[in-house]
């Protein structure tokens, strides 16, 4: 009988600072400590939606202060329409959850001029400055599209973060899946029904025809997820 179970709680052990810099939606501590505290030389971790490097940083500066050779994948469109040239300020965002900040005005930056696809540069500097864009390859590319550079239990680590409608998530599950190697984890953000709806029907649908067990961290302000593959 499959359930929904809560996520076993993982004890912090790295100790990741220049992320709380960058903007963006990030809660996922535990589940991220944990890919990198199990995974051994040579994984190979993606993740699709990094918008401005927040949870990617977090992920390299673990993965440095591991000192294991771990590669991850990024996977975005980068399509966002603010000019994200100018990296805000603390003085321009403010906090909206746990591990999260969005700007006063929603997405856009009133005043700032609007440039297309500038988002990549964005988050390529964020991690550089970080320290940690050495872990990185950059997929400017649509998720419905990318599983396709992949090969089957190829990948030691999946994390979804990218569209967060019901379509776009349950292809995104249902794509990705069969690339995670037997015994690791497909994650993703965002099991809430008030904010994500779409989410939680495509994590819904996928888990009862996939007929898995679902680990959710209730106690995060997203509910980050995760499938264990069998
Ligand atoms: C919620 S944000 C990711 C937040 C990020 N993980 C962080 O730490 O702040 C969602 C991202 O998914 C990307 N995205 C949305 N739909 C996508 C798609 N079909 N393919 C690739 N990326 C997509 C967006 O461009 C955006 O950057």
């Amino acid at each position: 009988m499959m359930q929904i179970i809560e996520a076993p709680k993982f004890e912090l052990v790295y100790k990741p600072q220049k992320y709380k810099k960058i903007h963006g939606f990030f809660d996922f501590e535990e589940l991220y400590q944990e890919a990198v505290f199990n995974a051994k030389d040579g994984a190979h971790f993606i993740e699709i939606g990094a918008m401005m490097g927040k949870s990617a940083c977090y992920l390299g500066e673990c993965i440095k202060e591991s000192g294991k050779n771990i590669r991850v994948d990024l996977i975005d469109l980068w399509d966002c329409e603010e000019d994200v040239t100018a990296i805000p300020t603390f003085d321009y965002i403010v906090p909206y959850g746990e591990g999260q900040t969005a700007y006063h005005e929603g997405f856009r930056m009133v005043g700032y001029p609007v440039v297309q696809r500038k988002c990549l540069n964005t988050c390529t500097n964020n991690l550089k400055k970080a320290g940690v864009y050495e872990y990185f390859n950059f997929i400017q590319y649509d998720s419905k599209y990318s599983h396709v550079l992949y090969t089957d239990n190829s990948l030691d680590f999946i994390f979804i973060d990218g569209d967060h409608s019901f379509k776009g998530c349950y292809e995104d599950l249902i794509n990705f899946y069969p690339k995670v190697k037997k015994g690791k984890l497909l994650a993703g953000h965002d099991y809430t029904k008030k904010g994500q709806p779409g989410v939680v029907m495509a994590v819904d649908s996928f888990r009862k025809s996939m007929r898995l067990d679902l680990y959710v961290y209730t106690n995060k302000f997203n509910v980050p997820f995760y499938f264990k593959k069998f």
